[in-house]
């Protein structure tokens, strides 16, 4: 029997690359059942359930992935063919009007637009100044945030912007295969006499109405609005009469995420104006984009800190609420991770749904501590507290260098597909790239980038949280999470004969990236480095990064807290 096909990560549950019945096998002296277990749950219920679903999906596994995906794929087939074909309602009768557009805009020049577009969603306001939204960690909907520098990413004066690359996540999404909410539905809701009084009352009637994986209808709007605002922002960079490709991968919120946010950017129909690359995310494919699925030591639980610190902390923070909301509950204990999926229903509610009765049963401190959970999370599981975070940002990184070096790939030495790297699938000659991911892959890259402003607070505490701290996982990886660079030109100072020079910025959720960080760019406050610079930088940290080992080696997590995403002396 193969081993189950498991993520160390699948118990916290509300992550996209955790769907247990994809990633790569973990081998099974490293699984969660055979060390800290315990600290992940705090059930014994939930450890049965564990150790019962690894039976159950080592046997099945392939045949639930082909009812999961195989057979979703046939009914989309299935779809498109009765819609093309239907004479009946033919999408073409021409009498179309006359159909003359406009010049291509470029907002990202005279405006640059902000965005907290969270309509139609309707959180609770504890009070004016509190926003739930922006406490969900990588479940909240992204929204312009700014990284310390006191800049918008509007093209700076006198400057030109010669490439754009853009990487994104998909929108909001229901839970992940296995995920906690569903398990509070089965086993504490739907647990024998249990019974809610008072302000949990309401679950008496309450029914578990979520699915799993797809996007939910505003995770839908995320990415058409996304479309529209790059649109709007960069479409001047489209080269006339040549059809761009654009990336994705092949998991059904990805590929959605990609055809809506095309839907956006080039309007309908848009299946004549682009080429929509989709590869494969599967157990053992190399891919940019699914890193994790060839980078074992990314999935391994005695490699990280993060699920153990994480329990710690929600026993710490979630005590106050599980003594108040156990008062009101008859028939099952509560243990803290049964409230940490309570106010994961609220995030999931709200972006399915658009309201939840959960989230009024938090305080403003609990919401904070939430965040921070998922801000231990991601920083210990996947980015710079990880020590194959950086390998696993290193296949995208050098396709980024690739391109803004036009120069293409000579070696496949890391997550890098050959097959994919001609000049029909991976154009260097593209002004404006997009390439669509998962969040837990955005956080690698800025770990592998070396953008260390962000692990000015690491390692990360599990007992409070830091003031002013760094690594805030809803401004860094949330629904509809962007990543974008833009390579400028620009006149060179204290000179008028029109001698330019080229500077690279980045652009994360509107904000701008300080790259003072990194060796050589100094001080600007409009985050631009010297594009020479900030290349020989990242070919050096590149160089730095032994792919082959730190994803596939057999070593120990170091005593010392790692901070950069690498093996100590590797
Ligand atoms: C019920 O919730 C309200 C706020 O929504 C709160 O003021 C009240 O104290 C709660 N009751 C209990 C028993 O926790
Ligand atoms: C590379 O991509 C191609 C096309 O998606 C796929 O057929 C092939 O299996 C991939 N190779 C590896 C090593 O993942
Ligand atoms: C990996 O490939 C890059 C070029 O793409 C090269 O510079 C580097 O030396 C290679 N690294 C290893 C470990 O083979
Ligand atoms: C896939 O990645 C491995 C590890 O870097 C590499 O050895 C192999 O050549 C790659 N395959 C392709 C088709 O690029
Ligand atoms: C918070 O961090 C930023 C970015 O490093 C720094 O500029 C600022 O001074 C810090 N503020 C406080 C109050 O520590």
């Amino acid at each position: 029997m193969a081993p189950a096909p498991r993520n160390h990560a699948a118990d916290d549950s509300d992550l996209d690359s955790n769907a247990p019945l994809l990633p790569a096998p973990v081998p099974s002296s490293t699984s969660p059942a055979a060390s800290s277990s315990d600290l992940h749950h705090n059930t014994s219920r939930s450890r049965g359930r564990i150790a019962w679903a690894w039976v159950v999906l080592g046997c099945f596994g392939v045949g639930l992935l082909w009812l999961a995906f195989g057979t979703s794929y046939l009914d989309r087939r299935d779809r498109d063919e009765r819609w093309e074909d239907d004479p009946a309602f033919p999408s073409r009768v021409g009498y179309e009007g006359p159909t003359p557009t406009g010049k291509e805009a470029f907002a990202a020049a005279t405006s640059y637009p902000v965005n907290f577009d969270s309509s139609p969603l309707n959180p609770p306001a504890p009070s004016r100044a509190f926003n739930i939204l922006h406490h969900l960690g990588n479940l909240s909907p992204w929204r312009t945030v700014n990284h310390g520098l006191r800049t918008t990413a509007q093209v700076p004066a006198g400057c030109t912007v010669e490439e754009v690359q853009l990487l994104h996540r998909h929108g909001a999404r229901y839970p992940t295969t296995g995920a906690g909410p569903a398990a509070f539905a089965k086993d504490v809701v739907g647990a024998e006499g249990f019974k809610g009084s008072g302000n949990l009352s309401f679950l008496n009637k309450w029914e578990y109405k979520l699915g799993a994986e797809i996007l939910t209808p505003f995770g839908r709007e995320q990415l058409f609005n996304l479309g529209v605002s790059f649109r709007t922002k960069y479409g001047h960079l489209l080269d006339e009469g040549k059809k761009p490709v654009f990336r994705t991968e092949s998991q059904d919120r990805m590929h959605a995420s990609a055809l809506n946010f095309a839907a956006g950017f080039w309007g309908i129909p848009f299946e004549d104006k682009y080429h929509q690359l989709v590869t494969i995310e599967w157990p053992a494919f190399n891919n940019t984009l699914s890193p994790y699925m060839t980078c074992t030591n990314a999935n391994r639980l005695d490699l990280t800190r993060g699920p153990r610190k994480m329990a710690l902390w929600m026993k710490q923070y979630l005590e106050p609420a599980r003594v108040r909301l156990q008062e009101q509950v008859e028939g099952v204990e509560l243990s803290h991770r049964d409230l940490f999926n309570m106010q994961l229903m609220c995030a999931y509610e709200l972006v399915a749904l658009g309201g939840s009765a959960f989230c009024p049963l938090f305080n403003e401190d609990e919401w904070r501590g939430f965040g921070y959970a998922h801000d231990i999370e991601f920083y210990d599981i996947f980015s710079f507290g990880q020590p194959a975070q950086a390998a696993v940002g290193k296949g995208w990184v050098q396709e980024w260098l690739a391109r803004t070096l036009k120069q293409p790939l000579g070696e496949f030495n890391s997550t890098t597909n050959s097959t994919l790297h001609t000049s029909q699938y991976f154009p260097l000659d593209q002004r404006l790239y997009v390439d669509a991911t998962h969040d837990t892959i955005i956080s690698a890259v800025i770990t592998t980038l070396g953008f260390s402003s962000f692990a000015r607070s690491g390692p990360l505490p599990s007992d409070r949280i830091p003031d002013n701290l760094s690594f805030v996982t809803s401004s860094i990886s949330p629904f509809a999470a962007n990543l974008h660079s833009q390579v400028l030109s620009c006149p060179v100072e204290g000179r008028d004969d029109g001698e330019t020079a080229r500077f690279v910025r980045w652009i994360l959720n509107d904000g701008v990236v300080p790259l003072d960080v990194i060796e050589g760019c100094g001080d600007n406050r409009d985050g631009m480095c010297p594009l020479d610079t900030f290349v020989s930088a990242t070919q050096r940290r590149l160089a730095s990064i032994d792919w082959a080992h730190d994803c596939l080696a057999q070593y120990d997590l170091p005593k010392e807290p790692i901070n950069d995403g690498r093996p100590p002396h590797a």
